[in-house]
């Protein structure tokens, strides 16, 4: 099967035939973007049963997929980063020697598209015109990522477009990787022989999802789900793009992006990193309370995952969201925790592994206080509340596009981004964090991110509060080296004039009776204003030993019922113990990267026993 003269753009095509002759396709697609096309592919996944039409009256143009039960998440154990030399990816990341690990893996992608469409889409991470922006191409044979690829980034005939005259010259402007693009290689693994039955969910229980830094390559074999399969985002836009942007001096990070309008007119923009679970979405959607929403105040959001930020001709760090949608995780997300999240998704949306109502709508746990009584869960089987099961996976997922939210930011499509004034670390921490400090300058507040994590829930004996450190909340996501990764955190305070403040905060710290002290959600503007208002130097600050903290006098807590100074106190309180217990757990952490973690961190270290002891 060859590719036909579909572009101008010779690498291109012949790296498509070379995939072509390995993968041995029945068919070959370019795509183009177009509705027609998502017409046409989303019909054909109604027809195979691969996908559910949602009723057009409920959720107009939306559809409903499940995957294979053992195809559900991203898979970190079969995730690897083949840089020339173990130590280039570092003691966080799993390691495979390039040479053969391509040589492995063109052997699961022989053959491996036999039967099926090859599906060729040209992506750009980023505005197009943007100098960070990355084109990427991604080969699959899964028509469910052509679907979800023209939701998550600009995909199709404009990029391929772009790609072409900015090889060709026709683009003068000039941006790094100007004419190239990145090439990611992506099959489910399950080739059709002749007249056999597909599944609706074909995937690999072999699964490889594997990146060449150094060349700058993207492949991934198996599974059909997420940032498995939908090479754009963690793989190219975090992996990928962090190892670009430690070459370029910018950054490729795991943080939302949220604007904050202050009653006096002023904008000031935040990118924050949070692991998994902590309300990242909630955060950067996040609705005022009563009393910001009258004197003026309203927050709207550039990205809900993903920040590249570099510094720009002003003088501070400009960010741009790589991405043009949200894949978020639809457990828990009802009107009553996150209205612009359940109006972002209100058609043109795809949903994963969810549950199906009897009216042809969605369900999941969490979405609304009663239950349906009768649907079909996310296994595709009859589902009753009593029935042991839940409808929907923990993992199941929204793919809808950021145009349709409410309170998208007018300018996250600027190709120069959004100035960034504070950025912003947390965990869920149940004892020791107070509910927000700042730290005192840019290498505290690297140290601050590098020490981060989430104390450890499960069940397991032994391991409840134990913090899992998630450095910048980037421990599967580092493309390389973490304790490098470190020291590029820190030289790139040297290309920045205007410098963002950090922050750490913590809305999850419990009483010693295990209730929450803080109420979260709505509530955490109260935490978002003081952070604004010292970035512009207009809030007093605390010094404490663990950095600068709010005094109950400079907090807000107009309108917010019932919390007395006592219920403040208790969130921002500061225990020797369990700092001198955080120091010690550090270290495990300091240990594990030691051969390569920069000295100024080491020093923070110390600085801090010194302020504690
Ligand atoms: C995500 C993640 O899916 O961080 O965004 O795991
Ligand atoms: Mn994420």
């Amino acid at each position: 099967m060859i590719a036909s003269n579909y572009t101008t753009h010779a690498p291109l095509l012949k790296w498509v035939n070379e995939i072509a002759a390995l993968c041995t396709p029945d068919a070959i697609e370019w795509c183009d973007g177009s509705q027609e096309e998502w017409d046409r592919l989303t019909t054909l996944m109604v027809e195979r049963g691969t996908f559910t039409r949602l009723n057009p009256a409920k959720r107009p143009n939306s559809f409903l997929a499940r995957s294979t039960p053992s195809d559900v998440a991203r898979v970190e154990e079969r995730t690897f980063i083949c840089s020339k030399r173990p130590d280039q990816a570092g003691s966080t990341n799993r390691w495979a020697d390039p040479v053969e690990m391509r040589s492995l893996l063109i052997g699961k992608f022989k053959g491996s598209m036999k039967g099926r469409t090859m599906y060729i889409i040209p992506f750009c991470m980023g505005p197009v015109d943007s100098p960070l922006a990355k084109i990427g191409v991604e080969i699959s044979d899964s028509p469910y990522v052509v679907v979800n690829m023209r939701i998550m980034c600009h995909m199709g005939a404009r990029v391929l477009k772009q790609l072409e005259d900015e090889a060709s010259g026709v683009s003068a402007k000039k941006r790094d990787g100007h004419g190239q693009f990145i090439p990611c290689l992506h099959s489910v693994g399950a080739p059709l022989e002749e007249g056999a039955p597909d599944t609706s969910w074909p995937c690999n229980d072999d699964k490889y999802i594997v990146h060449f830094p150094e060349t700058r390559e993207i492949m991934s074999y198996g599974s059909g789900y997420g940032g498995n399969a939908l090479l754009g985002k963690k793989c190219l836009a975090l992996r990928i793009a962090s190892n670009i942007a430690r070459e370029h001096r910018w950054m490729a990070e795991h943080m939302l992006i949220v604007g904050i309008h202050a009653p006096d007119g002023t904008r000031t923009y935040i990118t924050a990193a949070f692991p998994s679970a902590c309300g990242k979405t909630n955060l950067a959607m996040l609705i005022p309370p009563k009393a910001y929403l009258d004197a003026g105040w309203k927050t709207s959001i550039v990205g809900d995952d993903i920040a590249w930020l570099w510094p720009h001709g002003d003088g501070k760090l400009h960010a741009i969201n790589p991405e043009t949608g949200f894949f978020g995780v639809a457990p828990g997300t009802a009107y009553e925790t996150n209205p612009i999240a359940m109006e972002s998704m209100k058609e043109n949306t795809i949903f994963t592994n969810v549950g199906l109502t009897d009216d042809g709508d969605v369900w999941w746990e969490g979405m609304t206080p009663d239950a349906p009584t009768h649907l079909i869960d996310w296994t595709g089987q009859d589902w009753t509340p009593d029935c042991g099961r839940t409808a929907a996976h923990a993992n199941a997922r929204f793919t809808a596009p950021a145009v349709q939210c409410p309170t998208i930011d007018p300018e996250w499509q600027n190709p120069e981004g959004v100035p960034i004034d504070a950025i912003v670390f947390g965990g869920r921490r149940p004892t020791t964090m107070p509910l927000i400090y700042q730290a005192f300058n840019w290498s505290h507040g690297v140290y601050v991110g590098a020490t981060m994590g989430s104390e450890m829930t499960a069940a397991a004996a032994g391991i409840i509060g134990k913090v899992r450190r998630d450095p910048m909340a980037m421990l599967p996501f580092c493309g390389y080296n973490m304790g490098a990764y470190f020291g590029h955190w820190l030289e790139m305070r040297r290309y920045i004039t205007n410098l963002p403040r950090f922050f750490h905060v913590n809305w999850f710290r419990k009483s010693e009776d295990g209730k929450f002290l803080w109420p979260g959600y709505g509530e955490n503007m109260r935490v978002l204003e003081w952070i604004v208002k010292r970035c512009h130097g207009s809030a007093a600050g605390y010094e404490t030993q663990i950095g600068w903290t709010p005094a109950f006098e400079d907090f807000n807590i107009e309108g917010l019922e019932g919390f007395t100074r006592e219920d403040y106190d208790k969130v921002m309180a500061f225990n020797r113990a369990e700092w001198k217990a955080e120091l010690v757990s550090q270290g495990e952490l300091f240990i594990d990267l030691y051969d390569d973690l920069p000295k100024e961190l080491i020093f923070q270290r110390e600085l801090l026993a010194a302020r504690l002891s």
